[in-house]
């Protein structure tokens, strides 16, 4: 079959005035949709209604979006057992069927676009652009993992005289897919699809905080055609269903993005292998980051002071690929902070639903909470060079304020632990094996950047700076599928990459067949 070559979909331009448009007028129509109740869906069946999570806008908290449904035990083992039902059938499903499904599904977030960006702005308080990303990186991961499994799916020949040798691909079984709520279309989407079209039946758990999201994505997936039990969609507490998903027997393969402490959880308890599971369950997960800018003493500061404000406070800093430490060289380090501090300062701190907004709320009570523990904490340890006053958001919603803290040690608990928050720290570099040095000293390696005009130095930093996605003279967020496949190592993942060449090898297991002629 003839390949087609993959392109990433285009970002709105929200310069246009059409395109503004159609987003306040998106807005709208979602905002008349407001308080409906999104019931797990079993078999393509919206199960009775019992327990919910009722959704608010984390912009603001007096908006009640809609409830969603809360899964039993028993639910999510029935959930398992018709995703096990289905799976002999979707496993001999022609391929162009399942590579079929997920270019029917980019269609339906196509058609759907700016009714899917304005859900991830109320739901999750992501800004306009980076809502509008968040549904082209779905639509991304749909068209590229149907073009990656379309290799993948031919058979390898590998004959000689008198024999026949293929070698090919096979699905896993059951998987579940837990998903996070930062990214919430685009990732609960990309893993899911990646399940999906290399054969496996998909058990779909979105995050608590975006079950209206993963609601969409699940009318999406119906409507695009997915059989039933090929997909079923149970929303429920993670700390509820989680383990019993986790170590059901008939479960062969977790996708995980979220925290290191689940995913190290998640690891533990599927290494088990419980009587009646005759397979090893594979694991694949996608943890966290303490990421960090270098500043060259010759870095263009334009560029990096743009670079790393957009690295850490993208989303209010609530992205793995987050830079939360800039580490700036000696020489440049006084210059550099002014600069950035006045450059945060002219961060538009609004509701997301506001198309001035280039910052928005943090996601919900527990998360502000927790950021401002880091913030106090940060206080004691280094000296606070900024923070944003949020006059009456901090009622509003759950806002925290972009903060900056200077002169911090490498040590301390805002330089090492990955906070999630708009908090950024600042490390003072001796020289540039200094700055390598602190900037490999944490427990994480997903992303990293270094701003610097001198090659040599540049060379050195690719050789030495260990992360999985280093960016040089750019932001270190914002990997594209296909053209920065996005992952880490140390304690940031398990090492595959999502978007990546090597992804949907994960979701296979490879087989043999000679015939000797
Ligand atoms: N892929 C996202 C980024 O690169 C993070 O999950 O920012």
């Amino acid at each position: 079959a003839p390949r087609s070559a993959f392109k990433n979909e285009p970002l709105t331009d929200f310069s246009v005035a059409a395109s503004r448009t159609a987003m306040s007028a998106a807005l709208d129509q979602v905002r008349k949709e407001l308080g409906r109740t999104y019931p797990i869906v079993i078999d393509n069946k919206p199960q009775p209604v019992g327990a919910v999570l009722a959704r608010e806008n984390p912009s603001r908290k007096s908006e009640v979006l809609g409830k969603v449904g809360m899964a039993t035990v028993d639910q999510a083992n029935r959930a398992v057992a018709s995703c096990l039902a289905a799976f002999d059938g979707w496993r001999d499903t022609p391929l162009a069927e399942r590579t079929g499904l997920l270019r029917r599904l980019a269609e339906q977030f196509r058609k759907r676009r700016f009714e899917l960006s304005a859900w991830i702005v109320l739901e999750t308080g992501k800004p306009w652009r980076e809502s509008d990303a968040d549904v082209a990186e779905a639509i991304d991961f749909c068209e590229y993992y149907a073009v990656e499994m379309e290799k993948l799916g031919a058979p390898q020949a590998r004959d000689v005289p008198g024999e026949d040798n293929r070698y090919f691909y096979e699905p896993r079984g059951v998987a579940v897919v837990i998903a996070p709520w930062n990214f919430p279309l685009a990732i609960l989407a990309g893993m899911a699809t990646a399940a999906l079209v290399a054969g496996n039946t998909v058990v779909l758990k979105p995050a608590e905080q975006s079950g209206i999201i993963g609601a969409k994505l699940m009318e999406c997936l119906q409507a695009a055609g997915a059989p039933p039990g090929v997909v079923n969609f149970l929303p429920g507490d993670g700390d509820v269903i989680g383990p019993p998903l986790v170590q059901h027997p008939d479960v062969a393969l977790i996708a995980f993005t979220g925290s290191l402490k689940v995913a190290l959880l998640i690891n533990e308890q599927a290494s088990k292998t419980p009587g009646g599971q005759n397979f090893v369950k594979k694991v694949i997960a996608e943890m966290g980051g303490k990421n960090a800018v270098i500043v060259d003493s010759d870095a263009d500061l334009d560029e990096a002071v743009k670079g790393v404000v957009d690295s850490a406070f993208g989303y209010g800093g609530q992205k793995c690929s987050a830079g939360s430490r800039a580490i700036v060289l000696d020489g440049i380090y006084d210059q550099f902070l002014n600069r950035l501090v006045e450059a945060t300062k002219s961060l538009a701190v609004k509701a997301a639903d506001d198309p001035g907004c280039s910052l928005g709320p943090v996601i919900d009570a527990e998360a502000r909470d927790r950021i401002l523990k880091f913030i106090e904490a940060g206080k004691r340890e280094s000296r606070l060079a900024h923070q944003t006053d949020l006059g009456a958001l901090a009622e509003q919603g759950y806002f925290v304020p972009p903060t900056i803290f200077a002169d911090v040690p490498e040590t301390a608990g805002v330089a090492q632990e990955e906070i999630f928050g708009p908090v950024l720290s600042v490390l003072r570099a001796r020289d540039l094996d200094d700055a390598l040095r602190i900037a490999n000293g944490t427990k994480y390696a997903l992303t990293g950047g270094c701003y610097s005009r001198s090659p040599s130095h540049l060379e050195k930093v690719k050789r030495k700076f260990r992360v999985g996605n280093l960016y040089i003279n750019r932001k270190c967020t914002g990997a594209l599928v296909d053209r920065q496949p996005f992952g880490g190592f140390k304690l940031s993942g398990i090492g595959s990459k999502a978007g990546g060449p090597d992804y949907l090898l994960q979701f296979v297991l490879p087989r043999t067949i000679t015939e000797n002629q």
